[in-house]
């Protein structure tokens, strides 16, 4: 039966600690590359769009974790969400024309679906996507600026993630988050 000590001698004699291999280099952080966003928001008429967004850059900090290098990232708070979901759309579905419940976020995981906004534009969304909305019923927009939306008609359903977040609704401000 191996002791502790033995156990270790073992072990140094086989590790790269113990064979003269120099530490690997410390973490460089690499720079921020921007991503991208849709913003389905409402001119002031209240006719809703779609805008096509850039997080340009976004503070570097420590999210999670963060003791060491490795726990750095680049990460801006937006809003405080206050409803998560994970919904199913199935394929093929069509939405006449509505709001969203509320200020939200909605992230594709798989398959596709779109929107059409009141400016007759069609914008698909697809895997990895994200899209901001807040073209609520109470935005201050002077008409209520619905959309209608479906899911495109390729035998699978999609499957998104939608966070509601508190944000007060806007009209004329494309790309509120940059
Ligand atoms: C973001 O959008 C720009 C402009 O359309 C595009 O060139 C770039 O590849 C996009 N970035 C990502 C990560 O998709
Ligand atoms: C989120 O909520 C916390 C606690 O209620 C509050 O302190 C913070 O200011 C909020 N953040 C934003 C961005 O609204």
């Amino acid at each position: 039966m191996l002791t502790q000590l033995t156990y270790l001698l073992l072990s140094c004699a086989t590790s790269a600690l113990c064979q003269g291999i120099p530490a690997p280099a410390p973490y460089v952080v690499p720079a921020f590359q921007p991503f991208n966003y849709t913003h389905l928001y409402s001119s002031c008429d209240g006719i809703s769009h779609t805008e096509e967004c850039t997080l340009s850059s976004l503070p570097q900090g420590t999210y999670a974790g963060g003791v060491t290098p490795m726990g750095y990232s680049y990460s801006m708070t937006v809003t405080n969400a206050t409803t998560f979901g994970f919904i199913q759309m199935p394929t093929g579905q069509f939405n006449g024309p509505h709001n969203p419940p509320a200020p939200q976020f909605v992230t594709v995981l798989s398959g596709a679906w779109y929107v059409e906004t009141g400016d007759g534009k069609i914008r698909v969304f697809e895997e990895g996507e994200i899209m901001f909305q807040d073209n609520t019923a109470d935005n201050p927009a002077a008409m209520n600026p619905q959309h209608s939306s479906g899911t495109v008609d390729d035998g699978v359903p999609c499957n998104i993630i939608a966070t509601k977040v508190s944000f007060t609704p806007t009209c004329d401000r494309p790309c509120p988050f940059s």
